[in-house]
């Protein structure tokens, strides 16, 4: 039997880790939430030991799968450091589960260690991956490209978020009081997130999708000036935000907000600057099952970022200072309705799928319901607490749809289905192996 594909692997891990300690331990933390009829009613830990599986074992591992696979051909050359390419993998599964147990489980004194050695473990994947591609792009002819632009500054973001994580998971396990905690999580809670969404997942869907969808979909293609353009867009943007963030928390001076919302509009120019000429509200001359999920995925990006920029007005109305709610609900626009939803549309060109159209219609149907349940109840929640009784149902749709996505997959991904025949021509046919 031949062996199975590199981002096969990868995949599979990832939905191992999606269908556990992320989506599966969310639908909990959820349900736990609407019992509570408060979004503080779980563990900050809890919530953090999800985001992290979420993070760097779905989002990431998928992220790594589909990029050792996928660009050393785009460059024309073969990947370096190829007797390691299944070692980011092992590492990155093993610090996931460490640090969810460690996070989770009442250990102790050796919890926070426990959390060190899984952050390590990840620190190590992560920066083993992203060395693997630069020393291979290095090695390559290829010139830079705005897609890789993209890319480079992902890689960038990968590494740096689980640095920052770990500093962060260490400082909220060993606070001291309720009050170190709160100062802690209330100024570098937000900036991680930044760097884990924006950073990372934005940047890599927007290379991605710059380099791969015009020959998987046959979408007209982003020119390399507005690429260039998109790209400074959203660095100064994701700089702005994070930054001035951690600077208002710190100074306490609320001029800095003005900044930050300068940061969000410079975020939402480079994405439409970039996503814009791809014209996906129009049908796709090829794959039309995956470009269903890729259209909606980034409608939903480009919701969250209309929510982001009307964070002011919100607060002006509902005269909060800061809504959990709101917050909440942006994040989970982008990180189920679009970043989830990416993996989806993408899984399904890279990954040979039987053509029963027909199965993949529940997971389009069942995912989109279940993050817009979700988004609006979220944000409900803050005029009424009847918003509780019912937020619980969005996270077993979202579920149940990621598990019938799986299934569909899981032949292809055990290499039961033939490969099929048309691929994308400007994609050369040597795969990694
Ligand atoms: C079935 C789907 C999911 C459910 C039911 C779920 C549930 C939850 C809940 C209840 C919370 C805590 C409350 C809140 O802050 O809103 C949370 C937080 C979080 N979730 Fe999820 N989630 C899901 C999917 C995802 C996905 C796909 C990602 C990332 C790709 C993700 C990343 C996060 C992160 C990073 C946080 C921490 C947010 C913070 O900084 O407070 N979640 N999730």
């Amino acid at each position: 039997m031949l062996e199975q594909p590199l981002h096969h692997r990868y995949f599979t891990a990832a939905i191992a880790t999606v269908l556990t300690v992320g989506a599966a331990w969310g639908v909990w933390l959820l349900w736990q939430v609407g019992v509570a009829g408060r979004f503080t009613g779980v563990s900050i830990q809890d919530v953090n030991a999800h985001g992290q599986a979420q993070i760097d074992g779905w989002v990431g591992l998928f992220i790594m799968g589909f990029a050792l696979q996928m660009f050393p051909p785009v460059w024309h050359a073969r990947l370096v450091g190829r007797r390691w390419r299944l070692v980011p993998l092992g590492a990155m599964l093993a610090g996931v589960a460490i640090r969810s147990v460690a996070m989770s489980v009442p250990l102790g004194g050796s919890g926070p260690l426990l959390a060190l050695v899984g952050s390590a473990l990840q620190l190590g994947a992560t920066a083993l991956f992203a060395g693997m591609l630069a020393l291979t792009f290095h090695r390559s002819l290829e010139r830079l490209q705005p897609w890789m632009g993209f890319v480079f500054l992902a890689l960038a973001c990968f590494v740096g978020q689980v640095l920052l994580d770990g500093w962060h998971t260490w400082r909220m396990m060993m606070a001291p009081s309720r009050e170190v905690l709160l100062a802690q999580l209330a100024t570098f809670q937000a900036p991680l997130r930044d760097l884990q969404i924006h950073g990372l997942a934005l940047c890599m869907s927007l290379g991605v999708s710059q380099r791969f969808l015009p020959p998987f979909l046959g979408t007209p293609e982003t020119p390399a000036s507005r690429g260039w353009l998109g790209l400074g867009a959203i660095g100064a943007g994701l700089l702005l935000e994070s930054v001035l963030f951690v600077a208002l928390r710190i100074s306490g001076d609320h001029r800095w907000g003005a900044g930050l919302l300068l940061g969000w509009v410079l975020l939402a120019l480079g994405s439409a600057l970039v996503v814009l000429p791809w014209k996906l509200w129009r049908p796709t001359e090829r794959n039309g099952r995956s470009a269903s999920f890729i259209r909606l995925a980034y409608a939903w990006l480009g919701l969250s970022l209309v929510m982001l920029l009307l964070l002011p007005v919100y607060q002006a109305v509902s005269g909060l200072p800061f809504s959990h709610a709101y917050y909440g609900a942006i994040r989970h626009a982008v990180t189920v309705g679009f970043v989830s939803q990416m993996i989806v549309g993408v899984s399904t060109l890279v990954v040979p799928v039987t053509p029963r159209t027909a199965t993949l219609r529940p997971v389009l149907l069942l995912l989109n319901t279940g993050c817009f349940l979700r988004v609006s109840l979220q944000i409900s929640s803050d005029w009424t607490p009847r918003a509780f009784r019912v937020i619980g149902v969005s996270g077993v749709l979202e579920l149940t749809a990621l598990l019938v996505w799986a299934a569909v997959l899981l032949p292809g991904l055990l290499g039961r289905v033939k490969r099929p025949e048309l691929s994308p021509e400007d994609l050369p046919r040597t795969t990694e192996r």
